[in-house]
């Protein structure tokens, strides 16, 4: 039975009673915080020795042990682990929620709910219940009705107003905490460590005294920059994403336009020919698609552009070799392929007067007549573009194989 659990029976006693264990609260914090952290550590919420929580769940334990006190000890430590529990849960939720601070966490306890309550402390919090209303508050009750009460009252009244003061001065402090830890989480990364020190020094007993605060912080700008890359990387793929669909769409209406080429057996041939660094059929398809891009861009006949430019290098032979029959001893590559070019385009295709201009003066200005078409200049600059391009990653190519070749000749030489 606990039918020696005192009550305070009036305001100004509850009052007391809230001090006296926001104080106890406070040394136990203090101790706690003290040891765990190898400093000393000014507990609480609040400048001054008190912790609130403690205090109000006092005057709730000893109101539970005087509606329970016909009842055993057993359902008495229950009752008050689970009213204390929800105290502490629902102020965790409010200093989160509205404070955004996490001044406690148990997540890495185990049995825990969302870190603002675990089970191991909900039992440690019933058993000091207990001894509180069993052992400690008949003392404290006794030394409160010693006071008289003119001077209980005026204890009472000066902790009132010095705890509304502390209460405002620290919520303050607490929102200027949340404000500037917003501001930090948007700039952090555009700061200095020692701005971002001169920052954090205004809240140190803030941060000393609940740690998790830190954790906090930390955890929140991880969270910040690992949300604004997620953004700048989605934003990266959508806009890949887009240009890729763009793309695809474009090689569509490119393919449809030159598939009668490609798939030509005749012009398939250019594979077989070695051309700057790959095939001439490589070559050609290069300069038509970059033509044809180009064209599409300035709004000209980009078909023209895709089909001559295809059709630009259509000579079957290795223009090093001067025994094939298209090219004779006398002849000059460079002045004649083109002609020989156009004659074997319209042996397989169907050709507009400007596919044939882009085909016949492509090596313009070697070939003195100028292009006659605005499509014409577009292939004959992409052409010699892409072939300096192709030369010199070929050139690049054969040196570092020479210089590859040389070393290990070297190395065998040694052994
Ligand atoms: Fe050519
Ligand atoms: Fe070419």
């Amino acid at each position: 039975m606990l039918n020696h659990v005192v009550l305070p029976v009036s305001f100004i006693d509850s009052v007391l009673v809230f001090a006296v264990y926001s104080f106890a609260g406070w040394i136990v914090e203090v101790i706690y915080r003290s040891w765990t952290q190898k400093r000393f550590v000014n507990a609480g919420f609040l400048y001054g020795p008190f912790v609130p929580l403690y205090g109000m769940g006092s005057v709730l334990v000893l109101g539970i042990g005087s509606l329970l006190q016909q009842c055993n000890h057993v359902v008495f430590i229950i009752a008050v682990g689970v009213v204390l529990t929800v105290l502490e849960y629902f102020i965790g939720y409010i200093s989160e929620k509205f404070l955004g601070l996490k001044l406690w966490d148990y997540s890495a306890n185990r049995f825990n709910l969302h870190g603002r309550v675990c089970l191991s402390f909900s039992v440690a919090w019933a058993v000091l219940a207990y001894a509180l209303a069993v052992f400690v508050h008949p003392k404290v009750s006794s030394a409160i009705n010693s006071l008289g009460r003119t001077f209980a009252s005026q204890m009472a009244i000066a902790f009132l107003l010095y705890y509304s003061a502390d209460l405002i001065i620290s919520t303050v402090n607490a929102l200027g905490f949340k404000k500037k830890s917003a501001d930090l989480l948007a700039t952090f990364s555009s700061k200095s460590d020692a701005e971002l020190q001169a920052i954090l020094s205004r809240f140190r007993r803030l941060i000393r005294s609940f740690p998790n605060l830190n954790t906090h912080l930390d955890g929140s700008m991880k969270a910040n920059f690992t949300m604004k890359l997620g953004n700048i990387i989605n934003e990266l793929s959508s806009n890949a994403a887009d240009e890729l669909k763009k793309r695809r769409a474009a090689d569509k209406e490119y393919i449809s336009i030159v598939k009668d080429i490609l798939v030509n057996s005749e012009f398939q041939r250019l594979k077989e020919y070695f051309h700057h660094n790959s095939s001439i059929y490589e070559h050609a398809r290069r300069v038509s698609y970059l033509s044809y891009k180009i064209s599409k861009l300035l709004d000209l006949d980009y078909r023209a552009a895709a089909r001559g430019g295809l059709l630009h290098d259509f000579f079957l032979y290795d223009w090093r070799n001067h025994s094939e029959p298209e090219l004779a001893a006398e002849k000059f590559h460079g002045l004649h392929h083109p002609a020989i070019a156009l004659k074997n385009s319209m042996r397989h295709f169907e050709l507009s007067e400007k596919e044939k201009d882009i085909i016949l003066k492509h090596m313009w200005p070697l070939t003195l007549t100028p292009p006659r078409y605005r499509e014409s200049y577009v292939v004959t600059f992409v052409d010699k573009y892409l072939s300096s391009a192709e030369f010199l990653s070929e050139f690049a190519k054969r040196g570092v194989m020479r210089e590859k070749k040389k070393r290990l000749s070297r190395k065998l030489s040694r052994q």
